[in-house]
């Protein structure tokens, strides 16, 4: 059911950050962006020179310039929650077309949440809405209120009994304009952060692929990602539903998590130390 009373509020588009026209691209630095935290743990020290998007030292799926830890388990969940929310709704307030793949349409495929163990979303966009975000939306940041999130991860400050507001940031990495696999560090095209947990979406678009049709072969597409996918799996998208918010989901759902998971994965009721309660249409942790 649509939770109408999570229709987060848009409040501002800031740029944050802005290179000096004359200057080369550069990255945006810990310095640039960081919030609250006196010690960079973007990882950038150790990535390569080329590798736009750093993953944190203590955790691939966080970002070291706005979180120098993990969550705690119970956190992860309702933070990954409210991940997917702000971002379908500001995805759709801008017009960007993108839908849910991989682990996170195994998770809608099983009760429209995302699975309990899983500690990322997975999202594909248009080409078009890629050059929408990096044309207008790069480094943006969009506040929303949450009337009844828990309180301040830091247990301090911003948060607050009536609820408490949280900042996300656009970042397109520069080299989506590179649509070439061999750019090997630079698979992920945009990302949607959490500037308080340091959580994230990784954003791939999914592309033409340009060589295979001038062989012939109609409607190859791909993410530098790597993965091959034909246009009509993913088009003409569905409307459904996903952690309580509006989303679109590929055509083929179901060929395309039995190629990628295998046929068991649709049918098997335990997995990752959790089982299927059909009841409650949950997975529920083995204990
Ligand atoms: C987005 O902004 C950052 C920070 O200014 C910059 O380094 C990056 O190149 C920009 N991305 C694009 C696609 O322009
Ligand atoms: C894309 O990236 C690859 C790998 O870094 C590089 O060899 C190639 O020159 C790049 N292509 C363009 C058009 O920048």
């Amino acid at each position: 059911m649509l939770r109408l009373r999570f229709w987060l509020l848009l409040l501002t588009n800031a740029l944050i950050a802005q290179a000096l026209p004359t200057q080369e691209r550069r990255d945006a630095d810990f310095a640039s962006v960081r919030t609250e935290l006196a010690h960079d743990r973007s990882g950038k020290r150790r990535d390569p020179l080329d590798k736009y998007f750093h993953e944190s030292t203590f955790h691939p799926h966080y970002d070291g310039r706005f979180a120098a830890s993990k969550l705690p388990e119970e956190q992860r969940k309702p933070a990954l929650t409210a991940l997917v929310q702000t971002y379908f709704s500001t995805m759709s307030t801008i017009g960007a077309q993108t839908w849910i793949m991989h682990g996170s349409l195994l998770g809608w495929y099983w009760n429209r949440r995302i699975m309990p163990w899983d500690s990322d979303v997975d999202v594909q966009m248009s080409e078009d809405g890629m050059r929408e975000l990096a044309g207008y939306y790069n480094m943006t940041m969009h506040n929303f209120d949450f009337p009844s999130m828990e309180g301040d991860r830091r247990g301090k400050g911003r948060g607050d009994a009536k609820g408490k507001r949280r900042s996300y940031m656009i970042e397109v990495n520069p080299h989506y304009t590179n649509a070439s696999t061999a750019d090997l560090h630079n698979v992920i095209d945009a990302r949607w952060i959490d500037t308080e947990t340091g959580l994230f979406i990784d954003i791939t678009t999914l592309r033409r692929d340009r060589e295979a049709e001038a062989r012939g072969y109609k409607g190859h597409m791909y993410s530098k990602d790597k993965h091959l996918i034909l246009e009509d799996d993913i088009f003409p998208l569905r409307d459904s539903v996903f952690e309580g918010m509006p989303v679109k989901i590929p055509y083929a759902y179901a060929e395309l998590l039995e190629g990628e998971y295998g046929r068991k994965a649709l049918a098997r009721s335990s997995v990752e130390n959790h089982r299927w309660d059909r009841e409650r249409m949950e997975w529920v942790k083995i204990v």
